[in-house]
């Protein structure tokens, strides 16, 4: 099936996610029943947490690839059901490093719901191999300077995708500020791309507690998402900790970044607080993650 020319306005949100990882919410695990018209959903059904489709609730996908009853997953959006008379696009989301489904495949999983008259599967434009890492050739990693202090608070906005709006890109930029970039570098990463900055991450050893060590800080460029940077900086800030002898690392993440906290789920850490009120503030909920170094 082929493309559609202009985006309709869930289309243009969907195709945010296209080739890339997501979390899913279930409302409808696979089992439960519609509430009102009755039918069964077949596979688990839900919705992208923090996003905003036209129809004011948030953006569903369809989860394939385990019937599971579940009430969350990751994967790799690999489609959209781009519906040709109502703008209210579904993703679909596989398990990462399963193969893509194919359009057949994908019409059979959604025909509980979806009239196959009425819509068209979106794909990503180039092929990308999702589970290679991006040529390292091309990627020089290497520890902050003060100057990339100012190169990192420009980019905290667009990485974020504007997550909690004005506020949050406040709360940001306030959370980075240039002591990091001169006193934590030697444990800190940069990542650039022919000069440019594509990923960072702002870590420390514990001067309190000579067993931990701490990611306060991670962006990775949205161009680069789910190709395995995140993970490459992680394994080598483990790698540090390690060497100075540190057992744990712990790290946060604010309770609406579900993407951060399914990343974090992906490298291993667990969840010692789910929600923690006011752990920064108040109103500041966070997440507490903590890995234990093999
Ligand atoms: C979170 C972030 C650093 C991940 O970087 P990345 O390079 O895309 O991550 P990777 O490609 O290395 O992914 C590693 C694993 O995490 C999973 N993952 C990464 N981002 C995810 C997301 N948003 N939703 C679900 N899973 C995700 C990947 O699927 C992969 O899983 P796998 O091991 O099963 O293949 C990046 O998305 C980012 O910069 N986000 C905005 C900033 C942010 O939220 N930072 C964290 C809080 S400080």
């Amino acid at each position: 099936m082929t493309d559609t020319g202009a985006d309709s306005k869930s289309l243009a949100t969907a195709r945010h996610f296209l080739g890339r990882p997501v979390l899913l919410r279930f409302d409808r695990p696979a089992g439960s029943h519609h509430p009102t018209h009755g039918y069964r959903y077949p596979i688990n059904y839900g919705f992208v947490p923090c996003t905003l489709a036209p129809d004011g609730a948030e953006l569903d996908g369809y989860y394939l690839g385990s019937t599971t009853p579940m009430s969350w997953a990751s994967g790799i959006c690999v489609a959209i059901v781009h519906r040709l008379h109502d703008d209210d696009d579904k993703l679909v989301v596989v398990r990462s490093g399963h193969p893509d489904p194919d359009d057949a495949a994908i019409a059979a999983a959604v025909e509980f719901q979806e009239d196959r008259e009425r819509y068209v599967i979106v794909r990503p434009g180039p092929p990308t191999d999702r589970t290679a890492m991006p040529d390292t050739t091309n990627l020089t990693f290497r520890t902050p300077t003060e100057d990339d202090h100012a190169r990192v608070l420009a980019v905290v906005g667009d990485w974020w995708g504007g997550l909690g709006g004005d506020a949050g890109a406040r709360q940001r930029a306030a959370l980075l500020p240039r002591l990091f970039f001169q006193h934590f570098t030697d444990t800190s990463i940069v990542v650039e791309e022919r000069g440019e900055l594509v990923g960072f991450l702002i870590g420390f050893l514990s001067q309190s507690r000579p067993d931990e060590a701490y990611i306060h800080f991670v962006g990775v460029s949205p161009d680069l998402h789910g190709r395995g940077l995140g993970r490459e900086l992680y394994r080598r800030f483990f790698d540090t900790a390690r060497r100075h002898g540190r057992k744990v690392v712990r790290a946060i993440t604010s309770d609406t970044n579900t993407g951060s906290q399914a990343f974090h789920a992906r490298m291993g850490f667990t969840v010692s607080s789910a929600t923690y009120p006011d752990y920064d503030g108040a109103g500041m909920t966070r997440v507490t993650f903590e890995r234990v170094l093999d």
